[in-house]
């Protein structure tokens, strides 16, 4: 049995409200009803609900904070800084960490970045979806392309130069010119990185009870990736990861350790988290209560969490391929087994039939996706499952 070693750590707050739910999104985000939310109150819970994980992560230094939604930028700066402060004072925050924050261009403000910039974000992430004010209206947001290039010169104005833009492609009404015209205006705004995501279209939500009309099929959208790709990378932009681009050395520092395998806490309404207990030699996963009102009331006592379990060392194979795979760089063995715990030879099988396939390749060192298995993605990560079916 290889030994569980604990790997870099990284915090999880997530911040639930929106200005207007979009019909495509499934992540926990809510219209607030009757006034504007509780900022104080939730960041008061924050503090309690991260005191109850502290014990889990005693002395652990912290590399990255992400405020993920919802809309965080919702949020006013007095809270941020309030709840960072918080943070600060019961984590060992590692020198120069990666602070993001997500911000929805609809809801930026003139002095908004400068105060989240003295608050101590040094990163920020807009969801601008598209710069086609057709498409962004058939999305349902709540901003047009020009409110989102404002926005984004609002932060850079404020020296935030650490930036990421997510754009969606095979949108409703989308063609290929079109899909390549919103890369051509996020290149051309420099942000250190760029997330382009194909629409899905998820269960419970309306553009999967009522799909748009004039979506793009799957040939179109694969055109639109490979096309996006290849003007991604002439701008500079190499992709490290299934819809992550970044310029050389701006990869996302937070996200890099969830495909790592990496620890991390989740605190806030239905955020999950993930640590190893190196002295139990197991891997904890603890997820939140889901609804906002219902963590509000119960954050930081027994009640405000979700569930526990432990990740039983039949499933670890999956759960590492499942992260590890979406990078392009793959992994190393030694990586595998000190992040899983178990020995190389628990992978030998599943491993020689994936690159038998011609869906992974051993080089340098390191086990990594064919451009065959990036393709296969799902069918690949499949054979890792363990043959129980657990
Ligand atoms: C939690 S959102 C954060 C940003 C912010 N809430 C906003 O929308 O402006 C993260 C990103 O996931 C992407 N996303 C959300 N729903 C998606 C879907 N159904 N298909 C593909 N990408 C999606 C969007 O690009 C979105 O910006
Ligand atoms: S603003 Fe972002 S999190 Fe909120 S509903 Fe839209 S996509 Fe989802």
């Amino acid at each position: 049995m290889a030994m569980l070693t604990t790997p870099p750590l990284a915090l999880y707050v997530h911040l639930p409200w929106c200005v207007r739910k979009c019909p495509y999104c499934d992540f926990n985000s809510h219209q607030p009803r009757g006034g504007p939310p509780p900022f104080s109150a939730y960041v008061d819970a924050l503090l309690a609900d991260l005191d109850q994980d502290l014990p889990l992560v005693w002395g652990r230094p912290v590399h990255s904070v992400f405020f993920g939604g919802g809309t965080p930028s919702l949020f006013p700066a007095a809270d941020i800084d309030r709840f960072l402060q918080g943070a600060a004072a019961r984590l060992r925050f590692a020198p120069g960490l990666e602070i993001t924050l997500e911000a929805n261009p609809g809801t930026a403000e003139h002095g908004r970045f400068e105060d989240y910039r003295a608050a101590g974000v040094n990163r920020i992430s807009f969801g601008i979806q598209s710069f086609d004010d057709g498409c962004l209206q058939r999305l349902g947001r709540i901003h047009d392309s020009a409110e989102a290039e404002r926005a984004v010169k609002l932060a850079q104005d404020a020296g935030i130069d650490n930036l990421n833009l997510d754009l969606m492609y095979a949108l409703p009404g989308q063609d290929l010119a079109m899909a390549a015209a919103d890369v051509e205006r996020a290149v051309a705004i420099a942000p250190a990185h760029i997330s382009h995501y194909q629409l899905t279209l998820e269960p419970n939500t309306l553009f999967a009870a009522r799909p748009p009309e004039r979506l793009p099929d799957d040939d179109l959208a694969w055109d639109m990736q490979e096309h996006c790709q290849a003007q991604l990378a002439a701008a500079g932009y190499a992709q490290y990861e299934v819809s992550a681009y970044a310029q050389r050395g701006r990869q996302c520092v937070h996200n890099l350790n969830y495909w790592r395998f990496g620890d991390y806490l989740g605190i806030g309404a239905g955020a999950h988290g993930k640590i190893t207990l190196g002295h139990e030699q197991t891997i904890l996963r603890r997820w939140k209560q889901r609804h906002p009102t219902a963590w509000l009331a119960s954050a930081g006592t027994p009640a405000g969490i979700g569930g526990d379990d432990r990740i039983a060392p039949p499933r670890r194979p999956f759960e590492y391929m499942l992260n590890a795979l979406r990078l392009l760089e793959g992994f190393r063995l030694e990586q595998f087994e000190a992040c899983t715990g178990l020995p190389r030879e628990a992978i030998a099988r599943p491993l020689a039939m994936a690159m038998e396939r011609g869906w992974l390749e051993a080089r340098d060192g390191r086990i990594l996706p064919t451009a065959l298995g990036g393709r296969f993605g799902n069918d690949v990560i499949q054979l890792f499952m363990d043959e129980d079916g657990d």
